[in-house]
């Protein structure tokens, strides 16, 4: 890693891009992986679904409609659900030129393709499980597809890898099939829940709205499910006052599509 690179790897809080750095490149590509990669970003956040045949793709919609050119090729397929289409339909998609004509021609990427780009550029991941009532046994074919990429090693469960999800079910899920891997509930649980949730978490990760110093403070008196006090990583701040106000409340990670700008912020 470069000195800069280095640095930030031990910096708080963390500065995690969102879909990658989605405020430049296409959510979730593997072009808005390079681009935080670019901009010297560890860690980048991404969603997954599954295809009708079974395959893992990075994707946050459960509908392929705001994200891709799917209404074109497949004119007659409304409302264009993922778990519809086949994982060949998905990759004649492009999901790039809604978001500019440079990124014409950008695919959506599979789990695997992910997971490469993001190692090759030697980032961290933090995999979000999205719509899981949608795709049953989905947290089990994640971890295998991890397994495989070599993401379950020591080295990627120590410190390079969350897996998060809106579904407590799900992250429960995760944390019973492989205890070792660091895990996150998306949402903002009561205080007197937090002893529930840090039974299978390592991580409270809330919308930055109505956060609080107090509530960080209240989640941080708690320890995870790993014995080191509950994190808190908040979702997405892309201003830099914002990003130096939920700083302030001592979160530990800020995800954000902008990520040059949060750092620029809170490091400043
Ligand atoms: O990583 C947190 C954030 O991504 C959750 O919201 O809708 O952007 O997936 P959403
Ligand atoms: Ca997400």
């Amino acid at each position: 890693l470069s000195p800069a690179r280095a640095a930030e790897d031990s910096a708080r809080p963390l500065v995690m891009a969102h879909r990658g750095a989605s405020a430049y490149a296409p959510e979730n590509t593997l072009a808005a992986v390079d681009r935080a990669a670019a901009l010297g970003v560890d860690w980048v956040e991404n969603d997954v679904q599954r295809t009708r045949d079974g395959e893992l793709v990075v994707l946050h919609d459960d509908s392929l409609q705001r994200t891709t050119d799917v209404e074109e090729v497949f004119p007659d397929r409304a409302p264009w659900k993922v778990k519809d289409f086949t994982a060949a339909e998905i990759a004649r998609l492009d999901a790039g030129s809604w978001f500019g004509p440079a990124y014409a021609g950008a695919r959506v990427p599979t789990l695997e393709q992910f997971v490469h780009r993001v190692e090759r550029h030697r980032q961290k991941l933090l995999l979000e499980i999205k719509n899981p009532r949608l795709y049953p046994s989905i947290e089990r074919q994640i971890v295998k597809v991890l397994g495989n990429e070599g993401w379950l090693d020591r080295r990627h469960v120590r410190d390079r890898l969350i897996v998060q999800s809106f579904s407590a079910d799900s992250v429960r899920t995760v944390h019973d099939l492989r205890p070792a891997v660091k895990t996150g509930f998306l949402g903002t649980p009561p205080v007197a829940d937090l002893p529930a949730y840090a039974a299978f978490t390592d991580q409270i990760n809330p919308s930055y709205g109505s956060l609080t110093a107090g509530y960080v403070a209240a989640v941080h008196a708690f320890k995870g499910v790993h014995g080191k006090p509950l994190e808190v990583c908040t979702w997405t701040v892309n201003d830099a006052a914002a990003a130096r106000r939920v700083a302030g409340f001592g979160v530990d990670g800020i995800i954000t599509n902008a990520p040059d700008v949060v750092r620029d912020a809170v490091r400043g």
